[in-house]
């Protein structure tokens, strides 16, 4: 994927990346600044062309849709069920379906219905997200992907969001791709990761795995999640903890098993 601009060198912004999802998965992308994370979401909804390579979706239907990063301002609609019944209405679907999959999204999303019939430029910054999300979870999508999906949320907005997410994926089997420079809120959300750097796919492993590569990861100057990182300190300072758990429910038990056996200990001295 090359970018040209005017007057300057060529911006190669992916070189030879590479990579199969399977449906239902959820997937973390990470990568430092201007590593191509955005630039490679783009591409696989099919907003930019890539200069060279092909994006192959098999398997179920469904569009895969990107959640863009500023919702607000792409808002047109009169209402915010106007606005979440846009991307369905253009795909032909009845207006039967089309209000059903509204009203679904919506409570999906956990947006109160006495805001449903406002216009969506009246909602607070976290409800305006909520909106875009609904928007995007209305096409039914097989993949959603998510570019930066925390910025203006708090702590508990964002606990919101992987509530959300986390439902939604098991009621429908939504697989994900979700670029963020947050790690411990991916951690929540995605069991696979890719690391991007330079426009080049450095690492596809898991959070277990990248327990492994610190010093890969400090070179980028990409954290691990904060459990992760614990359980990684503790194992170097020769706790029998084992750091490469692969998810967030797993590094809790982890951590949780070696501070009972700690009190255990205490309390047969
Ligand atoms: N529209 C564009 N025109 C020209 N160059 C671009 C454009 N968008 C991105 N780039 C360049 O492509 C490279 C990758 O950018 P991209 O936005 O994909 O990175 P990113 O990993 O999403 O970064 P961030 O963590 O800051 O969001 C950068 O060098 C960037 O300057
Ligand atoms: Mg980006």
């Amino acid at each position: 994927m090359v970018y040209s601009r005017d007057g300057e060198a060529k911006i190669q912004a992916l070189n030879g990346v590479s990579f199969r999802v399977r449906s239902g998965e959820a997937v973390a992308l990470i990568g430092p600044v201007g590593s191509g994370k955005s630039t490679l979401l783009r591409v696989l909804a099919g907003l930019v062309k890539p200069t060279s390579g092909r994006v192959t979706v098999e398997g179920r239907k469904g569009p895969v849709v990107l959640a863009i990063q500023e919702p607000q301002r792409g808002f047109f609609a009169a209402t915010v069920r106007e606005e979440v019944a846009f991307g369905p209405e253009n795909l032909d679907l009845d207006p039967a379906e089309v209000a059903a999959r509204v009203t679904w999204a919506l409570t999906a999303v956990g947006l109160k219905e006495e805001r449903w019939t406002v216009s969506p430029f009246q909602l607070s910054g976290g409800e305006q997200r909520r909106v875009a999300l609904a928007a995007s979870l209305a096409m039914k999508p097989r993949f959603l992907l998510l570019d930066e999906p925390t910025i203006g949320l708090d702590g508990p907005g964002q606990a919101a969001l992987v509530e959300t997410l986390r439902k939604i994926k098991a009621e429908t089997g939504l697989g994900l791709l979700v670029a963020s420079h947050d790690p411990d809120f991916l951690f929540s959300l995605t069991r696979r990761v890719l690391v991007l750097n330079d426009g080049k796919l450095t690492a596809d492993t898991t959070w277990g795995g990248l327990t492994h590569q610190g010093p890969a990861l400090e070179a980028l100057s990409l954290e691990l999640p904060f459990l992760l990182s614990l359980l990684c300190r503790l194992q170097a300072a020769g706790a029998p903890v084992e750091a490469a758990q692969e998810t967030i429910e797993e590094a809790w038990a982890e951590l949780s098993r070696f501070y009972l056996g700690r009190k255990q200990e205490g309390g047969d001295r």
